[in-house]
C-alpha cells in the first residue's frame, strides 16, 4: 500500500533543504492508489484531520506492528523516546537515537510527527529530579531549546508542557519541581520552543480536562484564555483522553473542545485510550472532533491492546492478535460518515479562524480556499483549506502566485506544478472527492517569505 504513505501527513513539515530534500519532496508528490474510506487515516484525511498512534521505537522491528501502523495511521507521536530522559539523560548529553528511529520511519512513510513533551514533572532524568530553582530554570529552557532545535521542522505540533496542572477541585497548578522555579514556567517554556522552532505548533497538553465542568478544565481554559490575551505563544490544546471507569468520556467533551477552540487554539484528541474500548464511546470521541471545526486530529495511544500502557484495560482499536476490533469498526464509520456540521452550527461563532479567508466564501458550486502562513525567519509554512461550496466537487486545482525569493521545498496531500513564482496544485487520489460545505487541508513548505497569499480554487 504505498498510498498510505504520504497520503496524509497534515502539514508534515520536514525540514527539508538542498537538491536531495526537494527530490525527497517532489518523490512525496508521487500519485497513489485511492483508499479513502478504507482506513483511519485516508478517512480522516478526508475530513481535514489525522489520525495517528503513539509509537514504541522498540515495536519498529515487529512485521505485524508496522504493517498495521503504516496502512492505518499518518500521524505519530513517539511514546516515550522524546521525554526528557530519553533525550537528555546526562544534563547536557543528548541522546536522539531512539527518537530519530521513529522519525525517520515516519518520514519514509510520509507521516506526520507529534513531539512529546519538552517540559513534564515526569519521567525526568535523575538530575533533573535533584534540580530547583534558577539552575532548574535555565535547565529546562536549554532541554526546550536543544530538544526543539535539533528536530526543528520535522515536528509539526509540540507538546511543549505536559500535565501542569493539579487534579481534584482546586483548580491548582501541579506542585513540581518546576512548578516551583516560578509560576512563568510554563510561558517561559513556550517561548523557548516557539524561537527554537517557530515553524510548528505549539501545544500545552493534559489529561482529565474533558469534562467541561471540572476545576481543572477550568483553570487549564483559563491559562490558555491569559495566554492568548498576553501574546504567549500557544496554538493548540491537547486532550489526553486516556478514559476509564474512573475517568470517563462525557458528552460534554464536544463542549469543552470548542470551547477551547473558540479562544483561537486548535485542538487535538492527543493519547486516546478507552477502557475496555466501548464503540459508542470511541464513536463519540471522532464525532466530537469532526464537529469542532478546530479540532484537527485524534491520536490513540498504541496499536494493539498488547501495546498499550493500560494492556489489561483493552482499550485500543486492534486485538493483540491484531485483528479490527468493533472500535475500530465505529472509529471509521464515524470518520467516513461524520460531517462538519454547517446547520446549525456546532461550533460556536466565537470560533473564528485565526486567519481571515483570503477568498470570498463558498457560492454556489466550485470551491474556495483559504491559506493560513507560519512565517519564520527565512521560511514558512503554508496551510491550505479548499472548500466545496454548496455542490459536491470531484477533484480541485489551486493556484498560488509566490513571490520572488520564495522556493517550495516540500508539499503533503497535493499534486505541484512549479515551485517559484506561478504555482498549480490539484488534488491526490484521496482528496478530490470534496461534499458539498466540506473542506480538505493540504500544505507545503518553502524557503523565503510568503507575503500576502491570494489562492484561487477550481473544481471539477
Ligand atoms: C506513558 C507511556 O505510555 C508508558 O510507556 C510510560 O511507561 C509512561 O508514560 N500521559 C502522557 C504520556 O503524557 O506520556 C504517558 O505515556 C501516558 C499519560
Amino acid at each position: 500500500m504505498r498510498n498510505a504513505k504520504w497520503k496524509a501527513a497534515t502539514r508534515a513539515a520536514f525540514a527539508l533543504t538542498g537538491v536531495g530534500a526537494l527530490a525527497a519532496g517532489m518523490a512525496m508528490l508521487l500519485p497513489g492508489t485511492a483508499s479513502a474510506g478504507t482506513t483511519l487515516g485516508a478517512s480522516a484525511t478526508e475530513k481535514g484531520r489525522y489520525f495517528g498512534t503513539a509509537v514504541a521505537a522498540n515495536r519498529l522491528s515487529d512485521g505485524a506492528y508496522t504493517t498495521i501502523l503504516n496502512r492505518e495511521f499518518n500521524s505519530v507521536t513517539p511514546e516515550n523516546e522524546m521525554k526528557i530522559d530519553a533525550t537528555e539523560p546526562q544534563q547536557g548529553q543528548f541522546s536522539y537515537s531512539s527518537a530519530e528511529r521513529i522519525v525517520s520511519h515516519a518520514r519514509s512513510q510520509g507521516m506526520s510527527v507529534r513531539g512529546h513533551t519538552l517540559a513534564w514533572h515526569s519521567q525526568q532524568p535523575g538530575w533533573m529530579q535533584n534540580m530547583s530553582g534558577s539552575a532548574l530554570r535555565q535547565a529546562m529552557l536549554n532541554h526546550v531549546t536543544q530538544v526543539a532545535t535539533h528536530f526543528r521542522g520535522q515536528i509539526v505540533t509540540w507538546d511543549v508542557v505536559n500535565e501542569a496542572f493539579a487534579d481534584g477541585s482546586s483548580g491548582a497548578r501541579r506542585d513540581s519541581n518546576l512548578q516551583r522555579t516560578g509560576n512563568d514556567w510554563i510561558e517561559a517554556a513556550f517561548r523557548a520552543a516557539r524561537a527554537a522552532d517557530p515553524g510548528a505548533k505549539l501545544c500545552y497538553n493534559d489529561y482529565n480536562t474533558d469534562n467541561w465542568t471540572h476545576a481543572k478544565t477550568q483553570a487549564v481554559y483559563n491559562m490558555v484564555r491569559d495566554f492568548k490575551s498576553r501574546g504567549v505563544p500557544i496554538d493548540c490544546v491537547g486532550f489526553q483522553s486516556h478514559f476509564n471507569n474512573d475517568s470517563p468520556y462525557v458528552s460534554n467533551y464536544r463542549t469543552t473542545l470548542s470551547s477551547f477552540a473558540a479562544l483561537g487554539v486548535d485542538v487535538q484528541v492527543t493519547e486516546l485510550d478507552i477502557q475496555g474500548a466501548s464503540a459508542t464511546t470511541y464513536r463519540s470521541v471522532v464525532e466530537d472532533c469532526l464537529a469542532v471545526a478546530r479540532c484537527n486530529g485524534i491520536t490513540v495511544w498504541g496499536i494493539r491492546d498488547s501495546d498499550s500502557w493500560r494492556a489489561s484495560q483493552t482499550p485500543l482499536l486492534f486485538n493483540s492478535n491484531g485483528s479490527k476490533k468493533p472500535a475500530y469498526d465505529a472509529v471509521l464509520a464515524a470518520l467516513n460518515n461524520g460531517t462538519t456540521p454547517t446547520d446549525p452550527p456546532t461550533d460556536p461563532p466565537t470560533d473564528p479562524p485565526t486567519d481571515p479567508p483570503t477568498t470570498p466564501p463558498p457560492g454556489q458550486g466550485g470551491c474556495t480556499a483559504t491559506v493560513s502562513v507560519n512565517q519564520w525567519t527565512g521560511g514558512f509554512v503554508a496551510t491550505v483549506k479548499v472548500t466545496a461550496g454548496s455542490s459536491a466537487i470531484n477533484g480541485w486545482t489551486v493556484g498560488i502566485a509566490l513571490p520572488s525569493g520564495a522556493t517550495v521545498t516540500n508539499a503533503w496531500n497535493a499534486n505541484r506544478s512549479g515551485n517559484t513564482g506561478s504555482t498549480s496544485w490539484t488534488n491526490v487520489a484521496y482528496n478530490g472527492q470534496v461534499g458539498a460545505g466540506q473542506a480538505t487541508e493540504w500544505g507545503f513548505q518553502a524557503n523565503g517569505t510568503a507575503g500576502t497569499l491570494s489562492p484561487a480554487c477550481s473544481a471539477r
